[in-house]
């Protein structure tokens, strides 16, 4: 098939990539030439596992081609997919203007009967927003082209991106046209033996989907930090109280764990527009309204750890804090809604240094960090260094802020010659607390029995 996919972020290029992959011609749009003219050079913009030889490969076949001309983009595609931001508005709902004018530039443009399909996560009602924007322009122009528009929400997770779209555990399609619907099976069909992932279903239900689905495994997280709070009252584990319900099949065990808030682009973004939605309807979210306020206090937690540690705010001033990960989550150099960059501003704010190290997202967290503190604050106060053992050596005590697989086995010997108040707070509890005292360590994690 012939496919167009506006916008390369992670979703349109993963997208992108990955239909060329099963044979697909597709053609990847971005208005940012900058995106477009390092694509064609085989260079990704993103870190994203096993991305950079996909784009490659199908690039070379002549499978994947790379463009900034809509005039390019529409005459290529049968169907056409927007893939753009939605960036919360001020008031957290999802603001539509790319994927609008995405829409009013192909109908400035269609000559050909096409699909248009909503990938990126958009309110309900967008759809039919999409379908009058390009309508408005073919009766602008005076044509008569049959177009339909679909929803068809992404599920890909950072860092797991392709597989999760080569193996999906279900292909969500809403659509109000039988024809339209047909397309996006025979579409899916490589990624879907016997169409058995395939869930077809009307537009709003498919858009009302992705949310629900964020929705429900934030509030399972915050839920969980809000025990693990608990936990640490009552002196239980929160590790053995996921893995005693986890069992449960009903309740499952991914998404269970305590940390430090969840982060990303996704699900605080999604939490707020979901409860944004529903006020506009004059409903109040109570449950996803709490999920949020739990979150936005569980990415202060370990800096609370950390003042009582060192007997109060004032203690912090002058120590130094070892950071292991800044990213929102392994695997990834998104430092989007990163709890790491609230626990640096509550250092910062409360006078201590810090000395951090991530496997990939070092780059992306000093132009992150720097853009938000300046200049003056970052080069006294911060040191992002190239090692892990670097980051403890001269530290006052190690947080292990994002799980990345090199932090999982430390040199605890290591550790406790070389921090020097002896210990680790674990914002992921990935450690055992017990190995932690055996080699002279205070552990802390979040909701154990230390
Ligand atoms: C999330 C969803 O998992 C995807 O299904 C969805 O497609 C995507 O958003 C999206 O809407 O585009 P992503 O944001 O990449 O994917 O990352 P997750 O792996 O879901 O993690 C989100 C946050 O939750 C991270 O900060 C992570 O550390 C945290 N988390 C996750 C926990 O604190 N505990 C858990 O048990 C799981």
């Amino acid at each position: 098939m012939k496919i167009s996919v506006i916008g390369t972020g992670y979703v349109g290029l993963v997208s992108g990539a990955c239909f060329a992959d099963v044979g697909n011609t597709v053609l990847c749009l971005d208005v940012d030439t900058r995106k477009i003219t390092m694509l064609k050079d085989g260079i990704i913009p993103i870190h994203e596992p096993g991305l950079d030889n996909l784009v490659q490969r199908n690039a070379a076949a002549g499978r994947l081609l790379f463009s900034s001309n809509y005039d390019d983009a529409v005459s290529h595609a049968d169907i056409i997919f927007l893939a753009v931001g939605t960036p919360p508005d001020e008031d957290g709902s999802a603001d539509l203007t790319h994927i609008l004018s995405a829409a009013r530039s192909i109908g400035e443009r269609l000559t050909k009967p096409a699909v248009i399909v909503d990938k990126s996560t958009v309110p309900v009602g967008t759809a039919e927003k999409v379908k009058r924007a390009i309508a408005g322009e073919l009766e602008k122009r005076g044509v008569n082209v049959a177009f339909h528009v679909v929803s068809n929400p992404e599920f890909l997770k950072e860092g797991a991106a392709i597989d999760d779209f080569m193996k999906p555990d279900r292909i969500v399609v809403g659509a109000d046209d039988a024809e339209a619907g047909k397309v996006m099976r025979q579409l899916y069909a490589p990624f879907s033996r016997n169409h058995e992932k395939f869930v077809e279903m009307d537009i709003r239900s498919a858009e009302l989907t992705k949310y629900a689905a964020n929705a429900m495994l934030a509030t399972r997280i915050s839920f969980m930090n809000e025990l693990a709070n608990l936990s640490e009252l009552l002196g239980a584990d929160i590790e053995a109280v996921r893995l005693g319900i986890g069992m449960d099949p009903r309740i499952g065990p991914d998404f269970l764990y305590a940390g430090m808030g969840y982060g990303g682009s996704c699900f605080p973004k999604d939490v707020k527009a979901l409860i944004k939605t529903a006020s506009d309807h004059k409903q109040q979210l109570h449950l996803l309204t709490a999920t949020e306020k739990v979150n936005d206090a569980q990415k202060n937690v370990l800096f609370t750890k950390l003042v009582r540690f060192f007997g109060g705010e004032a203690g912090l001033k002058g120590k130094t804090i070892a950071l292991w990960g800044l990213s929102f989550k392994p695997n990834t150099d998104d430092m989007r809604e990163a709890p790491s960059r609230i626990l640096i501003k509550a250092l910062f704010d409360a006078g201590a240094n810090v000395i951090a190290y991530d496997p990939v997202a070092s780059e992306e967290a000093k132009r992150v960090l720097v853009a938000e503190h300046g200049d003056d604050l970052c080069n006294t106060r911060l040191r992002i260094v190239e090692s892990a053992r670097q980051a403890v050596e001269g530290a006052d005590v190690l947080v292990l802020v994002t799980e990345w697989k090199e932090f999982r086995a430390p040199d605890l010997p290591f550790l406790a010659q070389n921090l020097k108040q002896k210990a680790v707070f674990d914002g992921r509890n990935i450690y055992d607390p017990e190995a932690f005292a055996a080699a002279g360590l205070v552990y802390e994690g979040i909701g154990r029995r230390s």
